[in-house]
């Protein structure tokens, strides 16, 4: 293997949410990808078990969209949309409005999760001013939520390395509980059952705020980011229930949950729970050009866009929104997802999805394995006094052996693209498996 950390000059780029001086001792270079696999800087291929980061749902060098963004460059590179329009947003919203939750069809399109994230709960808030409650203006979150890095985002978030050394944050948070019991439901298979009443603990927090000072709850349908922690069956529904009682906007993040992952365009449908606003990025454009889509419930925008009025209704957007090339990327992303029928392949794998992740179960230092759709979790033990150094070394051999994976602490995420077939799933999990079998770890 060539030495890249001498091929390259490493030292200018601060990389994101990465341990930058270990990755610049020993990078992992990735240089081109086609279909399922990643090719890297030393001419290897490598599996790609999380689509990237969750986003290329339709698989990689997808020509349809490379083409759409190049014309598209070459007829309008940007135009804006403060108070002027171009076609391409609007077709695409409507586009997306047809396979959202019926009632969500208003479309704000941001540039990513983190700010679509921010945008719904700036919503959520402005839309209960504009009703006449505008004493609600708390915000729920959940632990272990991963809702992105705005400053909304990490408020309602429940990640203390997000948080602690950033400051005061919002002000007026408060956290639901998250919903993994490895002692209760571990290596349940799909939803667990177990639920000691964690969306009731929604009920507690009105009784000690009163639903008159909180504006929104906002939840992951599944969490991804903080290691796949699932809603047990029927928790979703109770949320729902318990919001629509009180007069709480529900806000579904589905940066990750969007766009198939699950086995339905949206949790939303998947679970049959319509929350009032989806948070959307990612799939959405397959990854190939940053964007991000909030939908928004129609009678949100009703009570604040009137046809009578002729002042702008929502101070917020971003120079971007609506940018047409992104538009572009998302336009021919739709079309590949439509065409390959890609919101209900998770479905038609899940089965066997499933029993390739339960087939780990007895392997060294596994204490949990959490599947849905196409997702999936292995929650390894930890190494005592060094949380996420067992997972970190089982990433690495992993790529050494030709498959990507991520990893969250001592919990390995799954997120694959949605075209993989059940080859793939075999070549993964072989990977996994010998991996998690014969690795020495360093203690
Ligand atoms: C649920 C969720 N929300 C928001 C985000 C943030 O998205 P971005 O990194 O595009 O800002 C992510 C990213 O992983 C996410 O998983």
């Amino acid at each position: 293997m060539q030495d890249l950390a001498k091929t390259h000059n490493l030292d200018a780029f601060w990389m994101p949410f990465t341990a930058n001086s270990q990755f610049k001792q020993s990078p992992r270079m990735m240089v081109s990808a086609e279909g399922m696999y990643y090719r890297t800087e030393d001419n290897r291929k490598v599996l790609d078990g999380t689509a990237g980061l969750w986003c290329c749902n339709a698989g990689h060098g997808r020509r349809e969209i490379s083409e759409a963004v190049s014309q598209q460059i070459h007829n309008l590179d940007f135009a804006p949309t403060f108070q002027m329009g171009h076609p391409l947003p609007f077709q695409f919203a409507e586009e997306l409005a047809e396979i959202a939750p019926a009632g969500l069809g208003k479309v704000f399109f941001t540039n990513s999760g983190s700010e679509s994230v921010d945008t719904a709960l700036k919503i959520a808030l402005a839309y209960q001013r504009a009703i006449g409650q505008g004493t609600r203006t708390r915000l729920i979150g959940r632990e272990r939520g991963y809702h992105g890095v705005g400053f909304g985002g990490i408020s309602v978030g429940g990640i203390v390395n997000n948080r602690k050394t950033f400051g005061s944050l919002l002000t007026g948070v408060d956290h639901l509980p998250h919903t993994l019991s490895i002692e209760h439901s571990g290596f349940s298979r799909g939803l667990p059952d177990y639920d000691p009443g964690w969306a009731e603990s929604l009920q507690n927090i009105v009784t000690l705020h009163d639903a008159s000072n909180i504006a929104a709850v906002i939840v992951e349908p599944i969490a991804g980011s903080t290691g796949v922690i699932l809603p047990p069956k029927g928790y979703l529904k109770k949320l729902r229930e318990i919001c629509t009682q009180h007069g709480i906007l529900l806000i579904f993040d589905e940066v990750i949950t969007g766009f198939g992952r699950l086995g339905s365009p949206f949790a939303a449908q998947e679970f049959d729970v319509i929350p009032d606003i989806i948070t959307s990025a990612k799939g959405l454009t397959n990854g190939a050009i940053p964007m991000g889509a909030v939908f928004v419930r129609d009678e949100i925008y009703d009570a604040m866009v009137s046809p009578e009025s002729q002042a702008i209704e929502l101070f917020h957007g971003y120079t971007y929104s609506g940018h047409p090339v992104a538009a572009a990327a998302g336009l021919a992303t739709l079309n590949i997802y439509r065409q390959e029928s890609l919101y209900t392949r998770a479905s038609e794998l899940s089965q066997y999805w499933e029993d390739a992740v339960h087939s780990l179960k007895g392997l060294p230092h596994v204490i949990d394995l959490r599947n849905y759709g196409l997702v999936a979790g292995i929650e390894l033990s930890s190494i005592a006094g060094k949380p996420g150094s067992r997972a970190f070394q089982v990433f690495q051999a992993c790529y050494e052996k030709g498959a990507l994976i991520r990893v969250t602490g001592d919990i390995i995420a799954l997120s694959p693209p949605l075209i993989l077939e059940k080859h793939h799933i075999d070549e993964l999990f072989n990977i996994l498996s010998d991996v998690l079998s014969t690795i020495e770890y360093k203690e």
